[in-house]
């Protein structure tokens, strides 16, 4: 596995392979891998010659500095765990690779769309803005024909598929599944924060989505979001931001029990962790 600190090096490397293979795939990721990032690396493998994993912790979209500053960067494992994947090249940049006149912002401000601004875009003004905005640049370094997300940041690919329809991009961008630990709970890099105490309680947001998918066709609307939300709040250390029933695109919260793609979505502070988790329903 090669790795790449420039874009005139990823370019001038990714060069020949444009020609000779049909599909070159990325990986976007901001590192303290897990298997939830192997999974996306393995299905990656599976539908494309070569893969590409981006690690960069991205300033752009973090809207608390503290949370920017305790990201976990533990690089020497990520890169056994991407070598033992069989990633082909992995790109490192610095910010200011990416950010060129970095603290100084740079101008993005694009449509998302209304989805922008609930649930995640609520509770972090901006969020999505660093989110596209560094995807952009990594998809203008790598040129990907496809890129693969984890549905466990579902309003993410929401977002990119967004953006990408916003440029015409001409990448096909791909949903992989949530991976959990054996308990229930959603694989995330900001686990590690997590006291003992912490993990147990958060195991609370996995069981309330799984009430909610497992009654979802026996129980009314209203009783299953108060029966999950119950679950969260008479949890200690836990204190949730959000419970919703929403429509899969749209992202609004669905009115009546409804047939089609729905899915339910939560977040909350675990001690001092934020956590998001999501399942789909129907
Ligand atoms: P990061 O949180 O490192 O996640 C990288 C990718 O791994 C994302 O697509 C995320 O949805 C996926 N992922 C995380 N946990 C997962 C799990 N348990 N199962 C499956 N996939 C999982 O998301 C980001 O980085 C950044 O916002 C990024 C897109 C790289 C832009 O900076």
């Amino acid at each position: 596995m090669e790795i790449i600190h420039t874009i005139s090096a990823l370019k001038a490397i990714l060069k020949p392979f444009k020609q000779a293979v049909s599909k070159i795939a990325l990986v976007p990721t901001m590192g303290a891998l897990h298997n939830g990032h192997l999974s996306l690396i393995a299905i990656a493998k599976a539908n494309a010659e070569v893969v590409v994993c981006s690690i960069f912790v991205n300033p752009t979209q973090f809207t608390d500095p503290k949370d920017l500053e305790k990201y976990p960067r533990p690089l020497a494992h990520d890169i056994k765990m991407l070598t033992e994947a069989g990633c082909d090249f992995v790109f490192m940049p610095t910010v200011t690779e990416m950010y060129p006149s970095f603290p100084t912002p740079e101008n993005w401000l694009i449509d998302l769309g209304p989805a922008e601004f609930v649930l995640e875009g609520e509770f972090r003004k901006g969020h999505y803005q660093g989110v596209t905005q560094i995807v952009k640049k990594l998809f203008d370094a790598v040129s990907p024909d496809v890129a693969f997300f984890g549905q466990k940041d579902f309003q993410q690919v929401l977002m990119i598929k967004n953006m990408v329809r916003h440029f015409n991009l001409p990448i096909e961008i791909v949903s992989c599944p949530i991976i959990r630990e054996d308990d229930g709970l959603a694989m995330s890099s900001r686990n590690i924060h997590l006291s003992h105490d912490d993990r147990m309680n958060a195991l609370v947001l996995s069981k309330a989505l799984k009430f909610v998918a497992d009654n979802y066709k026996k129980l009314k609307l209203k009783d299953l979001l108060t029966e999950a939300k119950q679950m969260i709040n008479d949890t200690n250390g836990v204190e949730l931001d959000y419970f919703t029933i929403a429509h899969d695109d749209t992202l609004l919260p669905i009115e009546h029990e409804e047939k089609g793609s729905v899915v339910a979505l939560v977040a909350a502070k675990v001690g001092e962790t934020r956590l998001i988790d999501n399942m789909l329903l129907g």
